[in-house]
């Protein structure tokens, strides 16, 4: 959902190889089979998005299920066919109808928040979407769980937004926390997540880690 369609060339689908995109599953009501694209990443698919995407917010004022689209276009029956444990569903850095789009699709809402100074102000204008979002359009949606990156731990900047995210939204923060590391950066310019770059360096354990908490969260939830 994000137009600048990082999550595809990091996963190496270029962008002149994006013949349907998220796009079209939105504006033109395109079948899944043609827009879910296999990557080389075993058991991972992925939709890819385009510069397109950005003009939908524009395109789409007018059409009173704008909220909703791609809450149905992911409940559609030809879903059922692909059984998959998880959707990912990365937005755009700003909140916006694509964002909402999200929210109302999504059963969850996982926040990661840069450790750095102005980094909290954004949570607490996206807990107030979110909680409109549940008034207007998902009742269920819940919060996933915030989680720290970038973080340093010999920067005392970074020490302090984790006292204050732990102070402010206490249990919401994960233990996990993501640290400043040059693996993951490089990663998606060799097209690779960490985990298959990398599989030892500390951004790829960490984000193990967080995957480990979160199944973790859910099989609680589930009990
Ligand atoms: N833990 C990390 N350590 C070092 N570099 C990182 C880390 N996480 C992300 N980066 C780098 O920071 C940049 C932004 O990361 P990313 O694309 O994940 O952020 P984003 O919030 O999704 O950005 P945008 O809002 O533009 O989509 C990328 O170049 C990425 O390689
Ligand atoms: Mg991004």
């Amino acid at each position: 959902m994000d137009p600048q369609g990082n999550a595809s060339t990091g996963l190496g689908i270029e962008a002149d190889d994006r013949d349907y995109t998220t796009y079209d599953l939105l504006v033109d009501d395109a079948p899944l089979s043609e827009v879910i694209r296999a990557t080389e990443i075993e058991d991972l698919c992925v939709i890819p998005a385009t510069v397109d995407l950005s003009s939908a917010d524009i395109e789409l004022v007018s059409n009173e299920k704008r909220s909703f689209l791609l809450h149905d276009a992911l409940r559609q029956t030809a879903m059922d066919e692909y059984e998959w444990d998880y959707i990912l569903i990365d937005c755009p850095p700003s909140l916006n109808l694509l964002t909402v789009n999200a929210m109302v699709a999504a059963h969850s809402v996982l926040i990661p928040l840069q450790s750095e100074f102005f980094a909290l102000e954004g949570v607490s204008q996206l807990m107030l979407t979110i909680r409109e979002v549940r008034q207007a359009a998902n009742s269920d949606l819940r919060i996933e769980g915030v989680v720290l990156t970038m973080y340093d731990r010999r920067n005392n900047l970074s020490q302090q937004v984790e006292q204050d995210a732990r102070d402010n939204l206490g249990e919401l923060v994960f233990r996990t926390v993501i640290p400043r590391n040059v693996r993951v950066s490089e990663a998606p310019s060799y097209a690779l997540p960490v985990l298959n770059y990398d599989t030892n360096s500390l951004g790829a354990r960490a984000y193990r880690a967080l995957a480990e908490e979160i199944v973790a969260n859910h099989q609680r939830l589930a009990a």
